[in-house]
């Protein structure tokens, strides 16, 4: 049965957050946080750094940003939805990997507790697993369509109380598959009653594939209808922003408030939020929309044309991300993790174009990752594929 006071480590449940002055009183001669009055060391300010004030600490709490992105997700529920998101549902991060660790962090006890994953999947659940100290456990996603099995997870969860999380990634990385929202919530529905844990999904391409009808396939309006479900997500994909850094955990109020507590107080700066304020507005989700489209017409376009060549097998992933993973074969039309890793090294080293090997991940053998560029890039990149691997297999 699923009891958040019981899975969250007590130091964490005990946790009383870093209050500023702040919090209180906002103007003034501000003379409480030792930050330097004379301004930032810059010789020459532009007009909205003026106005960002960067020699103040920015805003710990970030309520008009988490409003906005709030107001866009309610817009497009979920065929399950029942209720509304509020700014409580929200934790921002540096990126999701922030939230990648937090959780982990709040919820797992170092040299004790175990996250469960699905491989093939996101690399860094097992770096930051690694890094406190949890042990990893796996259950593989089905094949071909890499979906869950939830039988297998919930087996192992309730034979290991130690698993105390399970991070599952849709639309997939390296798959590019959307996992069944039908499959989630049934896997949410049966582990809530068997097994003290929470199931996170990392929703990072969510933006790219394509709604149910008029329902959106995200999870993260349903987190107070579930209270074992977090959903986290990212400007760093469809809203083009990796470089701010800006990242969105949703899951139910109680444990928002934990997590709101545990992350650093100034964790996103003001120079970021700025950004993420103007892009989750109304010009910057209509510049979105503008680029998703592009790129998922770019994405069955440059899908065909290499599903074309001589020496590519199958598409080994679904259509619902920003990237395609496929099958790399031999001369003699057998999967090539030899010619799919030469075909990475030649294309990078001669050819000036970056993708990414990816035949070593479970169930992935020949298989290279690549993201959907612009049109003119991917003309490139088609062209310059087919020779080196025309050459490979010569
Ligand atoms: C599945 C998945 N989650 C999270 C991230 C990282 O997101 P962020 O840039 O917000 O840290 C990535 C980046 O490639 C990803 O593929």
């Amino acid at each position: 049965m699923f009891e958040l006071t019981k899975l969250v480590r007590p130091n964490i449940l005990s946790l009383e957050p870093y209050r500023c002055a702040r919090d209180d009183f906002k103007v003034g001669i501000l003379l409480d946080a030792n930050e330097n009055t004379h301004g930032p060391a810059l010789s020459e300010l532009s007009e909205t750094e003026k106005i960002l004030e960067l020699n103040r600490y920015p805003d710990p709490h970030q309520h008009e940003l988490k409003q906005q992105i709030i107001n866009f997700r309610n817009s497009k529920p979920n065929k399950y939805t029942e209720t509304n998101l509020e700014i409580d549902n929200l934790c921002l991060g540096v990126g999701s990997d922030e939230s990648i660790d937090m959780l982990l962090r709040c919820c797992c006890t170092p040299g004790k507790d175990k996250l469960l994953v699905c491989p093939p999947t996101y690399g860094m659940y097992g770096i930051c697993a690694t890094i406190n100290d949890i042990e990893i456990v796996k259950v593989s996603l089905t094949i071909p369509n890499f979906q869950i099995d939830i039988d297998a997870i919930l087996q192992k969860v309730t034979e290991d109380s130690n698993i105390k999380l399970l991070y599952l990634t849709s639309p997939g990385n390296p798959t590019g598959k959307l996992i069944n929202v039908d499959s989630i919530v049934e896997l949410l529905k049966q582990s809530y009653s068997k097994w003290n844990g929470l199931i996170v999904i990392d929703e990072a391409y969510i933006d790219f594939t394509a709604p149910n009808g008029s329902y959106s396939q995200s999870m993260s309006t349903l987190v107070n209808q579930y209270p074992n479900l977090v959903v986290l997500q990212t400007l760093s994909k469809s809203f083009g922003l990796a470089g701010i850094r800006l990242g969105i955990t949703y899951s139910n109020k109680k444990l928002s408030k934990l997590l709101n507590s545990m992350k650093y107080p100034y964790n996103i700066s003001s120079l970021t939020s700025n950004v993420a304020l103007k892009a989750t507005a109304k010009e910057g989700l209509a510049m979105m929309q503008n680029y998703v489209d592009k790129i998922v017409e770019q994405r069955s376009i440059v899908l065909k044309k290499i599903l074309d060549l001589k020496y590519v097998g199958k598409n080994l992933g679904g259509e619902d991300a920003n990237f395609i993973l496929v099958e790399i074969l031999d001369k003699n039309g057998n999967p090539s993790n030899e010619i799919a890793s030469k075909l990475y090294n030649t294309l990078a080293v001669d050819n000036s174009v970056v993708v990414r090997f990816r035949g070593n991940e479970l169930n992935c053998t020949g298989g290279l990752r690549i993201s959907i560029g612009t049109e003119i890039e991917n003309k490139e990149m088609l062209y310059k594929f087919e020779k080196v691997l025309n050459e490979l297999n010569a």
